[in-house]
């Protein structure tokens, strides 16, 4: 085995949960014990810090939870730990307990907390995990296929209803200023429309000249994604009824995306990055995210993962406008 830089861990959730994170956490645990080193769970985010809400992590502790749903840490957004004061204590805390390494799990808020506490000395390792796929470093963030497969099966079955009424749906899917899980979504149930915070909506031309199309072509029901950064489903169906004259039903899909049982996806890259994670803080580096690129996992400067901006794959971004506005 070799020699670790670190002796004592701690692992947290932070921000919105998403499904896998239990997985990720598992990892870190077990990525740990492999390495000789001691790891502790901070609960609660980064309020577990400052108020330290810390216990020993053992393996029963993380036992059966690589198919859970949530976070056994719980998660939450402080705003404590943006302040100095809020961050000193969080030191403090590092230093009661012996946490030489920190395994921060969650999104970009999660990862402006890690670059504060770096600044203190103490290194955090971060990993991607965000329904929204919004972290710019990285192609792939956990959580996101489990919630992509969740709003699929519920426009699915949206589908079959809107189908028998001759209906058109106006759903709207998750994905904070990011239209990544809209876009996904879309293509994979064949939405006429779709419409996302990277593009300038022109209701006309995005959504009406879609559905008149898609009646054109004989079809009767319609199927409209909104993402949330984009327009509210009821701001889209208004603009429907104001240019069609149908009547929309409008679904907020809403948290029921950050919930369940990640898939299979979500649990093997979740294990790969807390392995990773683990095996960075054991050799010594430090403020550095974890991502996924082109199927390797690697790391990157955490300071350089948050000033990219993420935007639409250009190929998804193609292949919508082309399968858009044609059918159902
Ligand atoms: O970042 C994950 C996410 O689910 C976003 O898609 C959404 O905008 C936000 O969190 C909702 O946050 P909250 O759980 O605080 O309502």
């Amino acid at each position: 085995m070799m020699k670790s830089a670190v002796k004592r861990i701690g692992v947290l959730t932070s921000g919105g949960d998403a499904p896998g994170m239990n997985a990720a956490v598992r990892a870190v645990y077990r990525a740990a014990v492999n390495f000789g080193i001691d790891c502790l769970g901070i609960y609660r985010g980064w309020n577990g810090l400052i108020n330290s809400d810390v216990r020993r992590l053992d393996q029963n502790s993380v036992s059966h939870i690589i198919n859970r749903g949530g976070t056994i840490l719980y998660s939450a957004r402080s705003k404590e730990f943006m302040t100095e004061e809020g961050q000193k204590k969080a030191v403090a805390t590092c230093k009661l307990f012996g946490i030489e390494g920190i395994v921060a799990i969650g999104g970009d808020g999660t990862f402006r907390g890690a670059m504060a506490l770096s600044k203190y000395g103490i290194p955090v390792i971060g990993i991607p995990g965000t329904i929204d796929n919004d972290i710019s470093c990285t192609g792939y963030t956990i959580g996101f296929d489990t919630a992509a497969n969740t709003a699929i099966e519920c426009i699915d079955k949206l589908r079959d209803t809107m189908q028998s009424h001759e209906r058109c749906s106006v759903v709207e899917v998750m994905g904070r200023n990011a239209g990544y899980l809209a876009n996904y979504v879309g293509i994979a149930c064949g939405a006429t429309a779709v419409l996302v915070p990277e593009e300038t909506i022109d209701y006309e031309r995005d959504v009406i000249e879609k559905i008149r199309a898609a009646r054109l072509n004989g079809f009767t029901h319609y199927m409209i994604v909104v993402a949330e950064g984009a327009a509210s489903a009821m701001e889209v169906a208004e603009k429907i009824k104001e240019g069609t004259g149908l009547d929309p039903r409008v679904t907020v899909l809403g948290h029921i995306q950050r919930g369940g049982s990640p898939t299979a996806r979500d649990r093997v890259t979740a294990t790969r990055m807390g392995y990773y994670a683990v095996k960075c803080l054991a050799e010594g580096k430090a403020n550095r995210v974890v991502c996924v690129q082109s199927g390797d996992v690697i790391d990157v400067d955490i300071q350089e993962a948050l000033n990219m901006t993420k935007t639409l794959y250009p190929l998804d971004a193609e292949t919508l406008h082309a399968m858009t506005g044609i059918d159902s």
